[in-house]
């Protein structure tokens, strides 16, 4: 979608996947949908150094509003829950730099049985986010059919666009249509919105990471480039498996996927995991095309070509039993004769004197990645050197 926003993977915080619909403030305060819990983690963006390296959105998703539209049909936000208003939160994230992300749902009730924007309300929630100072929508599906989806994702897309406010425009669409061709217009989507969720919900589990990556790379031919798919939120995993924290990481960089956290800012330990790839993900969005080029031992090897000759390179693990030792080289992995550098984006080492010849050896832990930012010898001394690292 052409409206000068989100011209790369957008990147910031949202509730779903970690805060669910928990509206119980009264036993579970600090965790329930509520505009503290927003404001708090506006405040954790903005003073822990997430801002600055790119995590600007804080994303309301379900469950913010009344289960009443008022008097003049428009929508509001639960009065004990939001007391507010939602203009004076976006204010709140406005006044320190950050963007305000709202959720509704195409349909006649949100997938959390909440007010939904049928047909005929679509030009009144549309001005009324406007209004609000809203920056994004996520535009759910449920409770519509295929006709309903068809007129709908579209004309919100023009009532967004007829408010003159910037609005970026998340479109669930796909991943209530199989997500697939030719079920799916990707190319009327990549007009009418900014990014698309085209698969099943994120949960917090590897076994999900897993799933929903291979989907992905299974059917990355009819995913459109230069658009952002949306594998769905970052999430945090368990802290004890840091190794397929980073792997969800490094996939989700090398998709150039939206990097949305839904996770607890207030108590994450991990910081320092997510830091790594604010600097990478505009560097990665510059192609879209994705190759597997290596698959055995239970390790897959993806790769992706970035601008100035440099590339991505990750080594996934799907082993359950200890580091494997993963031999292979440049050459064997389809890059031409030269001279290359490796920046190991984890470590943080740089690996220099690299022909396309020379025999490697990565050591990859049970669910973990090695992932590599590869570039000609003669390019950048270092990447720190273009100015875009810390
Ligand atoms: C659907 C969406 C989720 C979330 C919930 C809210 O399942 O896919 O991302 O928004 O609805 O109810």
């Amino acid at each position: 979608l052409d409206n000068g926003l989100m011209r790369t993977p957008p990147m910031g915080w949202m509730s779903w996947e970690r805060f669910h619909c928990n509206i119980d403030c009264e036993n579970d305060p600090k965790n329930c949908i509520s505009e503290n819990l927003f404001r708090g983690m506006a405040d954790r963006l903005a003073e822990d150094g997430w801002k600055e390296m790119g995590y600007d959105h804080v994303m309301i998703d379900d469950c913010w509003s009344s289960m009443l539209r008022d008097k003049d049909g428009r929508l509001q936000p639960d009065p004990q829950r939001f007391p507010g208003g939602i203009a004076k939160l976006a204010r709140y994230l406005h006044n320190r730099g950050l963007k305000l992300g709202i959720y509704g749902d195409l349909g006649t009730h949100t997938c959390g049985g909440y007010p939904g924007t049928t047909l005929d309300k679509i030009e009144t929630d549309a001005q009324m986010f406007a209004s609000w100072g809203v920056d994004f929508l996520k535009l759910d599906g449920c409770y519509s059919n295929e006709e309903e989806q068809q007129k709908g994702y579209p004309l919100m897309s023009k009532a967004l666009n007829a408010t003159g406010r910037p609005i970026g425009y998340s479109c669930s669409w796909p991943a209530y249509r199989g997500g697939l061709l030719p079920s799916v217009n990707y190319t009327l989507l990549g007009e009418i919105c900014n990014l698309w969720r085209n698969y099943d919900d994120i949960q917090d589990s590897w076994d999900s990471v897993q799933e929903i990556t291979d989907w992905f790379f299974d059917n990355q031919e009819i995913l459109q480039p230069g658009r952002w798919n949306d594998p769905d939120m970052v999430c945090p995993l368990s802290p004890v498996y840091m190794d397929q924290s980073r792997s969800q990481m490094a996939l989700w960089a090398i998709m150039a996927a939206p990097l949305i956290m839904s996770n607890n800012l207030r108590t994450l330990s991990n910081h320092g995991l997510y830091t790594k790839f604010t600097v990478y993900s505009p560097f990665l969005c510059l192609y879209v095309t994705l190759f597997f080029l290596q698959k055995r031992s239970h390790i897959e090897v993806y790769w992706r070509p970035l601008s100035q000759s440099a590339s991505a390179l990750v080594f996934l693990s799907r082993r359950q039993d200890m580091p494997y030792h993963y031999h292979t080289s440049l050459a064997k992995l389809n890059y031409t004769a030269g001279s290359y550098k490796a920046y190991d984006v984890f470590t943080g080492k740089t690996l220099s004197g690299l022909s396309a010849t020379t025999e490697f050896t990565v050591s990859i832990d049970p669910s973990g990645v090695v992932m590599w930012y590869v570039y000609p010898r003669m390019h950048y001394e270092h990447p720190q050197d273009d100015g875009r690292y810390p």
